[in-house]
């Protein structure tokens, strides 16, 4: 399972050094959280940071807009080097052309749903994404709890994926840690975007990616998460 570090809950005064410690412990993506204090409460940044991410770190990023009308910034997010754009359906009454408008930018494609939004709202548009992200928490804050219900969530996007033989990624988001990555795997995610399980005061930056390896050993195998599935 392919793992996607949010740096929301990283230490910003050494944004640098932990951006390199993540890329030493191999993690696969780098998650950057954009909001906006409209669409969520909370406020956080936007592509001069990306760009500064970019700078250090030679892994891909992918921004999760949690903002009104997302596509007034994905230029900007272009420019500032992120290869993937997640954009939340709550957010684009026009889909389609918010899709095409990523695509016509060259930017791989990720949609994303708030943890009650129903699955029907995405259903259409997935043979068109590189990428679902399951909310498991309510979008906002990091260092929530992961909401139960969203493991028949993905197993269903697992199987609507499926229906339609796309390879798309299909990523989860919120309270993923040692407890939960097995639950997330076995029900068919493919991305884990970790947040205070990664970027946190009482364990390395290659510690807590260890251990959360360590705990994904312990999952089903393949043909195993398929029966749950
Ligand atoms: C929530 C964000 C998440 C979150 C992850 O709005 O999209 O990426 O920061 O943090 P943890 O892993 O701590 O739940
Ligand atoms: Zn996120």
């Amino acid at each position: 399972m392919k793992l996607s570090p949010s740096i929301y809950t990283a230490d910003f005064g050494r944004l640098g050094e932990q951006l390199r410690d993540a890329e030493a412990a191999g993690v696969d993506w780098i998650h950057l959280d954009i909001m906006d204090g409209h669409f969520v409460p909370n406020i956080t940044f936007g592509p001069l940071v990306a760009a500064a991410v970019r700078r250090h770190t030679r892994l891909p990023c992918e921004a999760h807009l949690m903002i009104s009308e997302p596509e007034r910034y994905f230029e900007a997010f272009k420019e500032a080097g992120v290869s993937r754009l997640i954009v939340h359906v709550e957010t684009c009454p026009h889909l389609y052309s918010t899709i095409n408008q990523l695509r016509q930018l060259d930017l791989q494609v990720g949609i994303t749903l708030n943890p009650l939004t129903p699955l029907s709202s995405i259903e259409e548009a997935l043979p068109l994404v590189d990428l679902v992200l399951i909310m498991s928490v309510e979008p906002g804050f990091g260092g929530q709890k992961y909401i139960p219900l969203s493991t028949q969530r993905i197993a269903a996007v697992r199987r609507m994926l499926d229906r339609i033989g796309s390879s798309a990624e299909l990523e989860v988001d919120g309270g993923i840690n040692i407890h939960t990555i097995c639950e997330v795997r076995d029900a068919g995610a493919t991305i884990a975007v970790v947040g205070s399980a990664v970027f946190n005061d009482k364990y390395s930056v290659a510690e807590s990616v260890n251990m959360l390896r360590a705990a994904t050993q312990q999952c089903h195998t393949d043909d195993e998460a398929e029966d749950i599935v």
